[in-house]
């Protein structure tokens, strides 16, 4: 198995239960019971409402001080307190893979503040970042963002939507769709 590799599986069966699925920018997703995360592409999955795929990957965009903050703060998922998740697929416009490296940098950071935002919201929300396009098929979505948070914490986590949401980065985003889940059982 790659360890770099997961897959988002919506259908009868999984640790995560399904609470609401919602269409931000453009379509949205099928509705399913039940979200399972797996490390590796799952064998014998029997017709899931649908799947996802992402790799985990190397930064783009942080400076050597925003990742020295990033590590000092951010926590490890599976937390026995985080039992409210978020799976956020995200697809960029074509404009945007149209820019070099630099120029989305600065929409990224220098205009968004997308890492110092954030950083706010540390160590509450415990994320993992994977890419789409580097699977080297042709995916719905870019990004697979993943996040897990304690049901205390909620408000915060729909905040930290909002701000982001307002950026110019987000210009870019056409097609976001929100899936919230809880956890069935503790860890
Ligand atoms: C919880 C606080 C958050 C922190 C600390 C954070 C931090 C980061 C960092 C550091 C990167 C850049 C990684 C790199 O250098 O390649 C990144 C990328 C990204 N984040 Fe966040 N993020 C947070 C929340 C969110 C949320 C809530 C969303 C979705 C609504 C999101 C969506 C993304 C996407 C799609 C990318 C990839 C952007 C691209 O490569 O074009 N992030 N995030």
């Amino acid at each position: 198995v790659n360890p770099r590799l997961f897959t988002f599986v919506a259908g009868e069966s999984g640790p995560w239960k399904i609470q609401e699925i919602r269409a931000v920018f453009g379509e949205g997703l099928a509705a399913a019971p039940s979200l399972d995360v797996v490390n590796g592409v799952p064998m014998g999955v029997v017709f899931p409402s649908w799947q996802l795929s992402g790799v985990t990957s190397h930064e783009r965009y942080v400076n050597r001080a925003e990742k020295e903050q990033l590590v000092a703060v951010q926590p490890a998922l599976g937390r026995p307190e985080a039992t409210c998740a978020v799976l956020i697929p995200i697809r960029k416009h074509p404009r945007w893979w149209a820019l070099t490296p630099d120029e989305r940098r600065r929409i990224f950071e220098e205009q968004s503040h997308h890492t110092a935002i954030g950083l706010n919201h540390l160590p509450a929300v415990a994320r993992r970042l994977h890419h789409c396009r580097d699977l080297g098929e042709a995916a719905a979505f870019d990004f697979l963002t993943w996040f897990e948070f304690a049901p205390d914490q909620a408000a915060g986590f729909d905040r930290l939507l909002a701000e982001l949401r307002a950026t110019p980065e987000w210009e870019y985003v056409e097609r976001e769709v929100e899936v919230r889940v809880v956890r069935r059982t503790a860890l």
